[in-house]
């Protein structure tokens, strides 16, 4: 249940952290199907388990619009409501179909700052089980260079997790 979950108990080893988050998540989701529940968890769960996440949630893409995205559930402060593919980290993503870290946001050309705390950034493509395009998953941390390869996987898995199979 997700009253259960206490991030306290998580690996202090990232990698680790992610492959027992992955666990907690799919625990917790069992048996719910709602795209909306399912993305508003991940992000509660995701973003109270690093302390390095300032900005938290997912631009889900418009079904009545092509090549826009329109923020979706999140943990943080307030976000930007919609964001054109291509722009951005986020239409960076989208448009691409792949993840992106940004180190430094000031240095990416066409960065859309929601929160100027912002200082780095990923963003990973969500799939459903037809490979279409459904949303980005965005994390924005208020330290510098805070995502690696490491975050990139272990989001990516638990993404494909929660919406690819
Ligand atoms: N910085 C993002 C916009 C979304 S907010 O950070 C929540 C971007 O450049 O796409």
């Amino acid at each position: 249940m997700a009253e259960d979950f206490d991030p306290a108990r998580l690996s202090a080893d990232k990698r680790v952290r992610y492959a027992e988050l992955s666990l907690e998540v799919a625990s917790v989701l069992d048996g719910e199907a709602d795209a909306t529940v399912r993305m508003a968890t991940v992000s509660s769960m995701l973003h109270h388990a690093f302390d390095a996440f300032f900005w938290t949630g997912f631009y889900v893409v418009d079904p009545n619009k092509a090549q826009e995205l329109m923020v979706g559930p999140y943990q943080g402060s307030l976000g930007c409501l919609r964001i054109p593919f291509g722009r951005g980290v986020c239409g960076a993503a989208a448009a691409e179909r792949r993840t992106v870290i940004v180190e430094d946001v000031d240095a990416f050309p066409g960065h859309i700052a929601c929160d100027s705390r912002s200082k780095s950034e990923i963003v990973t493509p969500v799939f459903d089980p037809s490979g279409r395009l459904i949303a980005v998953f965005d994390v924005d941390s208020d330290r510098p260079a805070a995502f690696d390869t490491i975050d990139a996987e272990g989001i990516e898995a638990i993404l494909r997790q929660v919406f690819a199979q």
